[in-house]
């Protein structure tokens, strides 16, 4: 039996960068050699075994062919006859089917080095197409990899496959996998603009309006290094709060993610013409966006704030952050102790915060 390094972490390695994940293929080994060996079976649809003390995923090396529609459509081989280069052929992008030796000797029948080096996303085999998952893969790394560029005839694969309405059976949390793990790579915006080149954007977000300016948003907030779900709100900013539900729905979006999108939909407005609050209306609204008892997302609010570019987000989000700095300064404690009680503890609290507010204004 011989072991293998595959896929992304021969990739990343090659390209200089950190190996997250390492992913392993066996060649020339039987299910029960691999049991008896210690490995512990995973998966009930690949031939997949964990390491008894890494935990890494050891994967004995397949064929496998397109019969249903879906995810669930797929035939495999496995066996001892099955070559390293039949695991790699049936493989998405040639620069993930490359693969690495014990001796760190690569072999790289489908030259991925050499796309690798002129830094290209090119399809291993027609095979590609029995996947339509690869098509938002192929997004993603656009976005985690942005100085690559697509081969036409990827493309054209990618192309067919948002033809075929095969996007349309992917389970959904698999492609919320995916669209979430875009949201933290290098180049966001890029998995926006790859799904809307292959004609996959209007399948997997038939509800997001403004697409040209909502990409240009995300872009604008990711440049300012906004976290990943302000990101989400920022591409959904233009999006009516009934279609952004419905795309919650489909995907089964995470709480952190659509509370944030609703949270911008819904400050919108008071945004736009906070800086002629004054002392007592800014109180107000920290109150009601709930600020002091949930810090954390107040925060992410004016976040939020910043990626309105055209009305001056960021210097808004800064002197709304001073204001809620000074305002929640003022604690309960030197009240409680001049014998204050009750709703008089409160009433002082509002009163003080007025005052520290409105020494920043
Ligand atoms: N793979 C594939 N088609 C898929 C999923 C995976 O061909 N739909 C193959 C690729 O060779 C890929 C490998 O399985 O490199 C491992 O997949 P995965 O761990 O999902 O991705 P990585 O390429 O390792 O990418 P990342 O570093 O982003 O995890």
């Amino acid at each position: 039996m011989q072991i293998y390094l595959v896929g992304g972490a021969v990739r990343d390695s090659l390209l200089g960068r950190e190996v997250k994940e390492n992913d392993w293929v066996i060649v020339g080994a039987t299910p029960e050699q691999m049991i008896e060996l210690g490995f512990k079976p995973v998966g009930k649809d690949f031939p997949v075994f964990l390491h008894p003390k890494t935990n890494e995923e050891y994967a004995l090396a397949r064929t496998e062919r397109k019969q249903g529609r879906g995810y669930k459509g797929f035939v495999f081989h496995t066996g001892i006859d099955v070559t390293l280069e039949e695991d790699l052929k049936r493989r998405d992008l040639t620069i993930n089917a490359i693969a690495q030796d014990d001796d760190g000797n690569i072999i790289d029948p489908y030259n991925g080095q050499k796309d690798l080096k002129n830094k290209i996303f090119r399809h291993v085999s027609k095979a590609f197409i029995e996947d339509p998952l690869r098509v938002i893969r192929v997004a993603r790394f656009a976005a985690k990899l942005p100085e690559f560029n697509l081969h036409p005839d990827t493309l054209h694969m990618m192309q067919e496959i948002s033809a075929s309405n095969e996007i349309e059976a992917l389970e959904p949390q698999r492609v919320w996998k995916e669209i979430a793990r875009a949201l933290n790579e290098e180049v966001p915006s890029r998995f926006f603009e790859y799904l809307e080149l292959c004609d996959a954007l209007k399948i997997l977000f038939p509800e997001l309006e403004e697409v040209e300016i909502a990409i240009k948003r995300l872009a604008y907030a990711a440049s300012l290094g906004l976290r990943p779900e302000v990101l989400w709100a920022a591409l959904l900013y233009h999006t009516d709060s009934y279609h952004i539900k419905l795309i919650d729905q489909r995907l089964n979006t995470p709480k952190k993610y659509h509370e944030i999108a609703y949270l911008s939909h819904e400050s919108c407005p008071i945004w736009a013409n906070i800086e002629n609050n004054n002392a007592e209306e800014y109180l107000q609204w920290l109150k009601m966006v709930d600020a002091f008892r949930r810090p954390e997302r107040f925060k992410i609010l004016l976040e939020v704030c910043k990626y309105c570019e055209e009305c001056n987000g960021i210097l808004k989000a800064e002197k709304c952050d001073e204001v809620y700095e000074s305002a929640n300064q003022i604690t309960a404690e030197p009240f409680v102790k001049q014998g204050l009680k009750g709703l008089e503890i409160g009433k002082a609290i509002d009163k003080a915060r007025i005052e520290a507010i409105s020494k920043i204004l």
